[in-house]
């Protein structure tokens, strides 16, 4: 009889099966996932893991990456983005359009492949760009090629030769292509749904935003609550309103990015009652702080849209409650310290959170808030499926890709800048304690990451939608 041989057993580990959590042990062979069981298999493991009762999950994706590769690798770039994922228990990332160049055509889209995968630690998707009528005929080749979905950065204007995102736009500056009419837009919602790939918009209404923020700015204001007066809840409000009526119209898979407010919540749960096919995601920053963390945390958690107010963090949370929102993702969006130490109106808005996106939501379980059950869900599964990659990613079935992130719930650990892998450390999140933490996190059968450290070479994939 012929011996079995595995390339890695993980031993006495509970497991997730899409259900529950069954104590066993998990076999891989050439990268997939072989076998699953409560009993131990015959054969030989050329590399075994005591699990020793942590929880083995499939690896989590965290679908709202910006590494700055290419463009501004100053600030990040994807060798350290990705070791910065693969730190924090992620597997996949979604790497954003908004480069320079953008990815707005499929000439883009392959030199970031190539550009990207020899610094990948994890698997990667890459974002398309929507820029109007800049890229329309672009939008097909673009689905064609392989792209994960396509991002409209609607109410921002962009610089007219690099298309870069101009954060703090007035209506005048030079040099800039003011935010698209609504008639263009219009038009990227009717593109995008012959795809039958998700539209995912950065939902604030510019005109609202440029109008009350002069206000507040010419009152002398430079406070928190100035910002948020300045770009208030209405602003995200308005801009769902309008993209989920133009879904609706043209059957376009909307999907609103990043929704920091109640009001938000209450528009995307409306719509998926009415039987719409229209998702929503929302990131830590707007789960564990709000308005009243600013004195604490300081400009370190300017972010767009900002973190508001107590209220729409609870409506959040009911959200992720009842399935409104489904996915919880990054933002991860890194400026240099220099770039984040200043002046609160006048500091670009991001931070890092690929690294601490598991270890927050993990903390949310040991405070009895979510379970391990919706982590998996909101981490893995739900991304997986509406992006189009699941059961291969998200899952841990048999045959499939062996992304693994195994976890310790009992680990306690304090989030540290000083820790984390990203090139620059601007985190809200500095001395926050978390219980429980990624252990390890497996690529394709690698492991890239044991107890903290990354011990792999950059081994990640561009991944591409099953069509
Ligand atoms: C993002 C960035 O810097 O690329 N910033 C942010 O505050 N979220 C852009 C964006 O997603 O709006
Ligand atoms: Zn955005």
């Amino acid at each position: 009889m012929i011996k079995m041989i595995w390339d890695h057993v993980i031993k006495n580990g509970y497991i997730y099966n899409g259900t529950d959590f069954i104590k066993g042990n998990l076999y891989i062979n050439d990268g997939k996932i072989a076998a699953i069981s409560e009993n131990e298999l015959e054969g030989e493991a050329k590399k075994t893991t005591d699990a020793n009762e942590k929880y083995v999950l499939p690896g989590f994706i965290d679908t709202h990456v910006h590494s700055r590769d290419p463009g501004a690798t100053y600030k990040e770039d994807f060798y350290y983005s990705t070791q910065a994922a693969a730190a924090g228990g992620v597997t996949t990332v979604f790497e954003m359009p908004n480069t320079n160049p953008p990815i707005n055509n499929v000439e883009n889209l392959y030199k970031q492949k190539d550009n990207l995968t020899p610094k990948a630690h994890v698997d990667f998707g890459i974002w398309g760009i929507c820029l109007g009528d800049l890229n329309r005929n672009e939008i097909l080749p673009l689905h064609e090629a392989g792209v994960i979905g396509f991002k409209f950065f609607w109410g921002y204007a962009i610089n007219s030769e690099t298309f870069q995102l101009a954060y703090n736009y007035k209506d005048g500056d030079e040099g800039v292509i003011p935010p698209l009419p609504d008639g263009e837009v219009y038009d990227i919602f009717k593109e995008v749904e012959k795809t039958g790939q998700i539209l995912a918009i950065h939902a604030e209404n510019n005109e609202i935003i440029q109008r009350l923020t002069k206000q507040v700015e010419d009152s002398g204001r430079r406070d928190y609550e100035a910002l948020l007066e300045g770009r208030p809840n209405l602003a995200e409000e308005m801009t769902i309103q309008s993209g989920i009526a133009m879904a609706k119209k043209l059957g376009t898979r909307l999907h609103i990015l990043h929704v920091s407010t109640g009001e938000g919540v209450k528009l995307v749960r409306q719509s998926q009652a009415e039987g719409y096919p229209i998702t929503s995601e929302t990131c830590p920053h707007f789960l564990f702080l709000s308005n009243e963390d600013y004195e604490k945390v300081g400009p370190q958690m300017k972010v767009y849209p900002p973190v508001k107010y107590k209220k729409d963090q609870d409506e959040l949370w009911r959200g992720i409650q009842d399935g409104t929102v489904s996915i919880v993702c990054s933002d991860h969006a890194p400026h240099t310290e220099e770039e984040k130490d200043g002046d609160l109106w006048s500091i670009p808005a991001g931070m890092c959170g690929v690294e601490t996106l598991a270890p927050l939501l993990l903390n949310a379980v040991s405070e009895g808030k979510i379970t391990l059950k919706q982590v998996c869900d909101l981490l893995s599964e739900n991304p997986a499926k509406q992006y189009g990659i699941y059961p291969n990613k998200g899952s841990l079935a048999v045959g499939t890709d062996a992304d693994i992130t195994i976890v310790d719930m009992n680990a306690e650990m304090i989030i540290k800048r000083e820790n984390l892998h990203s090139k620059s450390k601007v985190t809200a999140f500095d001395q926050f304690p978390v219980k429980g933490v990624p252990a390890a996190t497996i690529v394709r059968g690698v492991t890239v990451m044991e107890e903290g450290q990354i011990v792999s070479e950059p081994i990640g994939q561009m991944i591409k939608p099953i069509k």
